[in-house]
């Protein structure tokens, strides 16, 4: 017999007897959530509903779901916490529904360094609680259908404002897509090489990895430029439909594009009708030297301008924008209709109002400052405990490289940081492939929350000593 459960605000349908014995009716009660454990239905972490409500729901007696709930915890099928709900259990090599292994839930370092993340605990939840409900009480309901797949006028407005003032892009906000993060912006453009008869795009040597991979998904063969203090080298492009640059801070390892190389790329462009993509993932974050404008600027018809939140307020908003040639926005905007990909319009909505009112700017000042400590912290732990290493990309971003001798001291040392639970990249994952021609790590200094980042940097550099 069907039931289901509904009175305090959980809905939990079982195959269960409800009438007989009751001993028959907890077996079937136990068989029931076993079933719908196995089969995935309930998925792990889910919490059951108290087993007074469940056996009221059900009408049958309490301690018929008490005993059921306790069978199933002796099992290892529930978790059962004093003072928290009943949960469904995690369990190891876990397969699902379809037969396939669930995903592996590997546990998180204690102590993160790696490159890439933002310090999440910074996230202005206040700030954005108050623009999100400054946004929702102005929008019209109209506001809240499918809308544009360009993304919410309201932010692209807020948007070719800021982008202008900050980033120096040229602009209107009609060149302006809204998608959800750079690298999902990223498959759309790639997407849209590809329907143009572009099979090969060049990737700065040291990048990325998850950009490589999108690129590769759409079909997209790439080619790798070398990278050296000026940051990416103009060679070789005559076999290539498009660029893939991180001009103002090379991602990783930090250099400016140096300005006649932007020019020789720009010059390519407009020789070839090929495209550059600008990648500025973290063009808010300048330290010590003069911040550079966007390289959309000097060729707004030949380079797609990407940006993205993930850095000056969390990955999980999954908010990014493109700034698009007039040549490729139709084909980007099909691409996003066709794609559903659109970001949800209250959280664009209310990026709109974050930036719009000035909480955007403020924040970006206030995380800047606080990385721009930590970078010091950093650099100055390295200078007195590991003098004889060098680090580059230090006036910009999030992160810095340290150089170490070889291929064998940076599998050594990143093993060492692990063994003190301590996460940390090497440059060889951000390798395009084939041999990489330096070693080091890459050190995300704003990735750990305030109250670890001592810890963490102790770590690295006893790993070091
Ligand atoms: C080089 C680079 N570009 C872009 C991004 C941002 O990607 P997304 O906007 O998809 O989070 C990152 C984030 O780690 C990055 O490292």
């Amino acid at each position: 017999m069907s039931q289901s459960w509904a009175n305090s605000g959980l809905d939990l349908h079982l195959d269960t007897w409800t009438r007989g014995r009751g001993s028959r009716v907890r077996a079937s009660l136990e068989a029931g959530l076993r079933a719908a454990i196995q089969s995935g239905r309930l998925a792990p972490g889910t919490a059951l509903p108290p087993s007074r409500a469940l056996a009221y729901d059900l009408g049958v007696a309490r301690n018929t779901v008490t005993e059921a709930y306790a069978q199933l915890i002796a099992e290892g099928w529930l978790i059962g916490r004093q003072g928290s709900a009943t949960r469904v259990a995690q369990r190891p090599g876990e397969v699902g529904p379809d037969g396939a292994a669930t995903f592996p839930q590997s546990a998180p370092p204690r102590y993160d360094l790696r490159a890439g993340f933002p310090d999440v605990s910074s996230f202005p939840r206040a700030e954005w609680s108050a623009a999100e409900r400054a946004a929702l009480t102005n929008a019209p309901s109209s506001a809240l259908g499918y809308g544009s797949p360009s993304g919410a006028v309201e932010l692209r407005a807020a948007l070719a404002g800021y982008l202008a003032r900050a980033r120096a892009v040229r602009l209107r906000s009609d060149r302006l897509v809204v998608c959800g993060g750079f690298t999902s912006g990223l498959g759309l453009i790639a997407d849209a090489l590809r329907a143009r008869g572009i099979e090969r795009v060049a990737v700065e040597r040291y990048g990325h990895a998850k950009h490589r991979a999108v690129l590769a998904a759409a079909g997209v063969r790439t080619f790798a430029l070398p990278v050296d203090a000026g940051g990416a080298v103009p060679e070789g492009l005559d076999e290539v439909g498009a660029v893939l640059l991180t001009p103002a801070h090379q991602f990783p390892l930090g250099a400016a594009l140096d300005a006649k190389r932007r020019s020789a790329f720009i010059a390519w462009a407009a020789r070839t009708g090929g495209l550059i993509i600008e990648d500025d993932y973290d063009g808010e974050f300048r330290y010590d030297r003069r911040a550079l404008g966007a390289m959309q600027a000097l060729a707004p018809d030949h380079v797609v301008y990407g940006g993205t939140a993930s850095k000056a307020l969390a990955p999980g908003l999954r908010l990014g924008w493109l700034v698009v040639p007039p040549t490729l926005l139709n084909t980007i905007v099909e691409r996003m209709d066709a794609s559903h990909q659109q970001p949800g319009v209250l959280a664009q909505l209310t990026l709109a109002t974050f930036i719009e009112s000035g909480r955007y700017d403020r924040h970006v000042r206030r995380v800047r400052t606080a990385y721009r400590m930590r970078r010091d912290k950093l650099v100055d732990g390295l200078t007195r405990r590991a003098p004889a290493l060098r680090t580059i990309g230090l006036n910009a971003g999030l992160h810095l490289t340290l150089e170490l001798a070889d291929s064998a001291s940076e599998t050594e040392v990143v093993e060492r940081c692990a063994a003190r639970d301590l996460a940390v990249d090497g440059l060889a994952g951000y390798h395009a492939g084939g041999a990489p021609d330096r070693s080091g790590l890459v050190i995300g200094y704003a990735t750990p929350p305030p109250h670890a980042f001592s810890a963490a940097l102790a770590r690295l550099l006893t790993a070091l000593d």
